[in-house]
């Protein structure tokens, strides 16, 4: 029976030595140690020995069991962490691998553009009023002094919607909306968008401008020169020479232009400034009696200022671009320009 026991023993242990993978051990551990297994098989013989020999032999059998035990336990073990190295290994990362950039939205540069003059003005005192961009005739033209048939209203196309409204052509309406509103001292500043039946080159059937309004008593053209100088050297730079030319507009009395000197040529005369060294940035002048009759405000009273100005030629200007276009075909590469 010891002959039978050691035998037994080493069959096992070369089979577990012989072995890799889990399932070959656990069906060893089985075949050997199992209940129906092959010691077991041995054991049964116990009681034909003499009995003397019996607890030498149950011995025996305990420490081969333990001793097989162990060895399978060890190989399990192995097993796993064989397993477990080969995951790490499939799924290591590679930290020399470059990083995937981290894309951030950002402003358009009409919005970007829109905020930094709406910044300049704030800093001088002018809060920003808002109107629709569904507007009556009535804010639009007429109580700005351009009556129904008069030749002024050619001055701006109109997307006419139903009877007295109109998509407004230009920012304008908001000083009367705010004037209706408001008792003097009034210094307000009105962004959005505009609309006019026009599209080329240098037109968008939408574009935005930045309307300015100053009302109070003792308002003369002088302070409208020194706040719009002002806004022109900070958006501009110091060293840009801007002029004032005499204009018309229904809604202002004096009215005037502004140019400042041709950002491409600086001056010289170009293709984008018509060789005339000089570009046309906005309108003004000092806002006409006849709109203040509108609002019930006295003219006797109060003067005061307006201007206007377009925001894409601002930014076709500062950025020198030269087909308006690009603003609104959403051309990633040309946005992430700015
Ligand atoms: N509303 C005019 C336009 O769109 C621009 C303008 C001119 C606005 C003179 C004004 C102004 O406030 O005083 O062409």
């Amino acid at each position: 029976m010891k002959e039978a026991l050691e035998n037994l023993e080493r069959e096992a242990l070369s089979e577990i030595q012989g072995a890799e993978k889990k399932e070959e051990f656990l069906d060893i551990r089985t075949r050997y140690l199992g209940r129906k297994g092959l010691l077991t098989g041995i054991l049964r013989k116990l009681k034909e020995i003499p009995s003397e020999d019996r607890p030498a032999m149950g011995d025996l059998s305990n420490r081969i069991k333990n001793r097989i035990s162990r060895e399978i336990e060890a190989a399990l073990e192995l097993c796993e962490a064989k397993v477990r190295d080969e995951g790490l290994l499939r799924d290591a990362i590679d930290v020399t691998l470059p990083g995937r950039s981290v894309t951030r939205g950002k402003l358009h540069p009409i919005s970007q553009t829109m905020k930094e003059i709406c910044a300049i003005f704030g800093a001088l005192g002018f809060s920003v009023m808002e109107g629709p961009e569904v507007e009556l005739d009535y804010y639009n033209f007429e109580a700005l002094n351009i009556p129904k048939d008069h030749p002024a209203r050619d001055m701006q196309d109109t997307f006419y919607i139903a009877g007295d409204t109109v998509l407004r052509t230009h920012t304008s309406p908001v000083q009367v909306r705010t004037m209706e509103k408001h008792r003097p001292p009034v210094r307000i500043l009105s962004p959005g968008k505009v609309y006019r039946p026009d599209s080329d080159i240098s037109h968008t059937p939408m574009f935005h401008q930045v309307e300015g309004l100053l009302v109070d008593r003792g308002i003369s053209f002088g302070d409208l020169k020194g706040v719009l100088g002002y806004f022109l050297r900070d958006i501009f730079g110091d060293n840009r020479k801007v002029r004032f030319r005499p204009s018309f507009f229904p809604f202002t009395e004096p009215s005037a232009e502004v140019d400042i000197e041709c950002v491409i040529c600086g001056g010289e005369g170009c293709r984008i400034c018509g060789q005339s060294g000089w570009l046309e940035i906005l309108g003004c002048g000092m806002v006409d009696p006849a709109v203040y009759l509108n609002v019930g405000y006295d003219p006797e009273e109060y003067t005061g200022f307006a201007f206007g100005l377009g925001v894409e030629r601002i930014a076709m200007l500062k950025y020198g671009i030269t087909d308006i276009r690009l603003f609104f075909e959403n051309d990633k590469r040309f946005l992430d320009q700015f």
